[in-house]
């Protein structure tokens, strides 16, 4: 087999076979096809595109380029979720306890993040003490035992993705609907959970703008997870303004507790519920998304979500007493208000931009190296269909630099004011199964 006539049958629009693929993504792993034909090869894809056979059989060679994760030691069925990524997404913290308290197992594998607000395991850490490294033994007995951990990545999953995903970034293959479905799937695939649930963030600060998109990457991915197997929902949920009122990291984890706790962030809750009912219907716990739904708010009124979150922490060497007390987490040392300039009702609220303001306060990367700051972040005030006035704070910057210019300007870049009145942006705009 020749890598030169696989790019010449996708670049004429042919069909790739199970062996052609195979040989591409081995014999790239193992560096035997130079970077210049993978890319010819990733750019034919790109403008031809992939059937649903070909591109699940490209995630499953991804998968099977490394290790996988064997869950099979944990009792149950497990559920897992992934969010394509948004600014304030704390969701992770509020499905996973939800879910748990309902006794459904879940062990949670996450990344650390670059550029705008910290990863889930940044945030985490926000907890004194809490310990993310642990061994495979370990993790598979506390998910057994309390039904859910929380874990950095082991192992090397999926490295054909990682190297792959690499050259597309500097190649322009990344925007194409396959090759994104396949490299988001095989890392799910590869970390072993039975069913999983894709919360896919639709709008400005996401990286699908519009809903068309959003609903094509969401239908190719539950494409592919059904036909590896795995029971797969995607929700597709609004990202035109940041999740919820907090964006950092301390601040995160507080609001997270805060809706364990049954405060109603309204956009935040709802999707949580949302997401932790297709996981509980998914693991077979409830027959019905509406039965799920009810026994899950039921176990936020009655305490037992908020304990769940509790026992996470405990059991993985955190101090509870920050949760059972929110104001002893991480502060920073400033607040400064960031006000609005007239007067209005708020019509947008750019996601990235605010990303990029908390990430500039300290709370995320600009390079791999960067040290997060937990305590630094913004708490939003006004959001996409309220009325402002001249001189109301829009923001708080929590900040322990006494002035925060390139924050301040970041947020006022971000908020658009409009004399009309504005309605609230729809939260979850389709299901798809
Ligand atoms: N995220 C991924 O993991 N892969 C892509 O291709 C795009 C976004």
């Amino acid at each position: 087999m020749r890598m030169y006539d696989i790019i010449v049958k996708k670049r004429d629009g042919g069909e790739l076979t199970k062996e052609e693929i195979y040989f591409f993504i081995e014999g790239y792993t193992k560096g035997d096809i130079p970077d210049y034909q993978a890319s010819a090869l990733t750019m034919a894809i790109y403008f031809q595109g992939m059937t649903q056979e070909e591109t699940a059989t490209l995630t499953q060679a991804m998968v099977d380029s490394g290790e996988t994760i064997d869950l099979s030691a944990i009792k149950g069925h497990k559920v897992d979720k992934h969010s394509t990524g948004g600014v304030g997404d704390k969701v992770t913290f509020i499905v996973g306890p939800l879910v748990a308290s309902v006794g459904i197992p879940v062990a949670k594998m996450s990344g650390r993040g670059l550029g705008h607000t910290g990863g889930t395991l940044d945030k985490l850490e926000s907890i004194e003490g809490l310990q993310i490294e642990m061994t495979k033994e370990k993790f598979i007995e506390n998910v057994n035992k309390h039904k859910l951990a929380v874990a950095g990545q082991t192992g090397n999953l999926a490295p054909a993705d990682k190297k792959l995903y690499a050259l597309r970034d500097v190649t322009g293959t990344v925007d194409s609907l396959p090759l994104i479905a396949g490299s988001i799937m095989s890392k799910k695939l590869a970390s072993g959970a039975d069913s999983i649930v894709l919360d896919v963030k639709t709008g400005s600060g996401a990286f699908m703008k519009t809903l068309d998109d959003s609903e094509n990457l969401a239908r190719e991915m539950v494409n592919i997870g059904n036909n590896l197997g795995r029971n797969t929902v995607a929700v597709i949920s609004d990202m035109n303004q940041p999740l919820g009122f907090e964006v950092g990291n301390a601040n995160e984890i507080r609001e997270a507790a805060e809706i364990l706790q049954g405060k109603n962030v309204e956009d935040l809750r709802k999707l949580s519920l949302e997401i932790a009912s297709h996981m509980a219907v998914l693991a077979e716990v409830f027959s019905t998304y509406e039965e799920a739904y009810q026994a899950l708010e039921a176990n936020i009124e009655n305490g037992k979500a908020f304990q769940s979150l509790r026992t996470l922490i405990e059991s993985q060497g955190g101090n509870v007493n920050m949760i059972d007390d929110l104001d002893k987490l991480p502060k920073a040392k400033y607040d400064i208000e960031v006000k609005a300039n007239k007067s209005g009702y708020v019509s947008a609220i750019d996601a990235e931009s605010i990303g990029i303001a908390a990430m500039y306060l300290g709370a995320g990367r600009a390079t791999k190296d960067d040290v997060i700051n937990h305590g630094v972040g913004i708490t939003l005030n006004k959001k996409i269909g309220d009325r402002v006035e001249e001189g109301e704070a829009l923001v708080i910057l929590h900040s322990d630099e006494e002035s925060a210019s390139d924050s301040i300007g970041k947020v006022q870049e971000a908020y658009a004011i409009t004399e009309e009145k504005v309605e609230k942006p729809t939260l979850i705009h389709n299901i798809i199964k």
